[in-house]
């Protein structure tokens, strides 16, 4: 089995440097979500690049092989770059998928297929019946109700507009029958674009046989614009949350919570409105998340406590039972079983041992400017407010850091280390002032 996944257009209608394809959707690039889907066939991929050949083929990597289509002609034209490869297709059926449909189901490809294969389908379309079907192509059907062809929004008369039933632009093809209707594309259409959508009546008056297998609406979605992008994330998060509270989670309020489909949380979570959760973060077993959080790509533990209104960078591990308080930034830095760092903090580059606590203010001063430098603290080390750690440091176990000093030198296990200026008092001061002031 081939599937052909179509990532080589523009995306004009974005209004973005980026190439569409790549622009994010819960947190992963919209060709992602397409390529997981499309990865439960044992199928060879192929997948069609053009606009931002390079950025698009970096990302595919080795998922599937890419195939430059460098003039981007239209639908067909993108599928007939991929033409020695469905020749060289042993097995008669030939999935179609265009990037831009993040929506769409692994279930819903393998009951297209299923379908194609019961029915001994030239080409079968997966359709939709739509609220608002503008801007994409309509099926038409004859007396009999078979789909005799497809007509673009573009090119349609205003009958034609008035029908709901859309192409989702996901196909399977017969191998010969797709070679056949390839060769006899044209690209005499409004756009000027080889359109695969005319493979329909092609192979209709050819005489041969064309499904068409109705879909849940809401995998039909294409992203052409940013409204659409957004609409297609909103629906993605619905389904993402709703699978983690099956399993466990608690969401106090999922329609605000944005957590990345490679995010893995285990039952008995809690987590609380305004959670940004990003990349492929862990969070381990009852730990809760109080609100307004944005985790990039942590190892949470479990039982931890975390914000409200932490910041967690990428390369942030925390063990069992840690909390982390409110404007807590902490970047690469691991935290040992029971640490704390309550308030409004900096830990940049850095270990922070186990029961160690980090008072309220305090910075891992990790960079010179040029390099980045790391902090090592040792277990049940105490770390007194407002300190500076100016890395590279070192805190043995069970030292003592007092509050409001500038640790520039390493402390020795069971130490305190002071430093900043001893505290004078002025006896009477005051008064003396305001002598001063009343005899001017
Ligand atoms: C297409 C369909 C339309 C369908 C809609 C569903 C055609 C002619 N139209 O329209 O019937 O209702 O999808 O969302 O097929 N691409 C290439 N090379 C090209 C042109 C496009 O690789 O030369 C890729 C795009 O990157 C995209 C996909 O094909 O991933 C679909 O192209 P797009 O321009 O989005 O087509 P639509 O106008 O949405
Ligand atoms: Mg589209």
């Amino acid at each position: 089995m081939l599937t052909i996944i179509l990532a080589a257009g523009e995306g004009k209608r974005m209004c973005s440097q980026e190439p569409k394809v790549l622009h994010k959707i819960c947190g992963e690039a919209m060709i992602a979500h397409v390529l997981r889907t499309t990865s439960i066939e044992d199928a060879l991929r192929v997948v069609i690049v053009g606009h931002g050949a390079e950025q698009v083929g970096a990302f595919v990597g080795d998922r599937a092989e890419t195939v430059l289509q460098a003039e981007q002609r239209g639908t067909g034209h993108a599928v007939m770059m991929a033409r020695s490869h469905i020749e060289a297709m042993a097995d008669g059926l030939i999935l179609v998928v265009a990037g831009d449909m993040p929506l769409l189901r692994a279930k819903t490809l393998t009951d297209l297929v299923e379908w194609a294969r019961q029915n001994r389908a030239a080409a079968t379309v997966l359709s939709a019946v739509v609220e608002d079907p503008t801007g994409y192509g309509r099926l038409i059907r004859d007396m009999d109700g078979n789909v005799s062809a497809i007509v673009e929004h573009k090119d349609a008369t205003d009958k034609q507009r008035a029908i709901r039933e859309i192409n989702t632009s996901i196909w399977c093809f017969e191998k010969d029958a797709l070679l056949y209707a390839l060769d006899r594309l044209t690209d005499d259409n409004h756009q000027q674009e080889y359109y695969l959508t005319d493979c329909v009546e092609i192979l209709v008056q050819a005489g041969k046989k064309v499904g068409a297998l109705p879909c849940d609406p809401e995998e039909a979605l294409g992203v052409n614009n940013q409204l659409q992008l957004a609409a297609a994330a909103k629906v993605l998060q619905r389904r993402i949350n709703a699978d983690l509270m099956l399993q466990g989670v608690q969401i106090v309020d999922p329609e605000n919570c944005y957590i990345d489909a490679r995010a893995v949380i285990a039952p008995g979570v809690r987590i609380y409105p305004g959670n940004v959760i990003e990349g492929e973060t862990q969070i381990g077993a009852d730990t809760v998340l109080f609100p307004g959080n944005f985790i990039e790509s942590a190892r949470i533990g479990s039982n931890n406590r975390i914000g409200p209104n932490a910041h967690l960078r990428p390369q942030t591990i925390t063990g069992t039972g840690c909390r982390v308080g409110n404007f807590v930034e902490l970047k690469n830095v691991v935290l040992g079983d029971g640490a704390k760092v309550s308030h409004l903090a900096y830990c940049g580059d850095g270990d922070i041992g186990a029961k160690s606590n980090i008072s309220c203010g305090v910075i891992f001063s990790n960079y010179d400017g040029v390099r980045k430098f790391r902090t090592t603290i040792g277990d049940n080390v105490f770390v007194g407010c407002n300190a500076n750690l100016v890395a590279p440091v070192t805190l043995g176990d069970g030292s003592y850091i007092a509050a409001g000093s500038t640790i520039t030198d390493d402390v020795p296990a069971g130490d305190l280390a002071i430093a900043r200026m001893r505290q004078s008092i002025k006896s009477g001061w005051a008064a003396k002032r305001a002598k001063t002031y009343r005899k001017k």
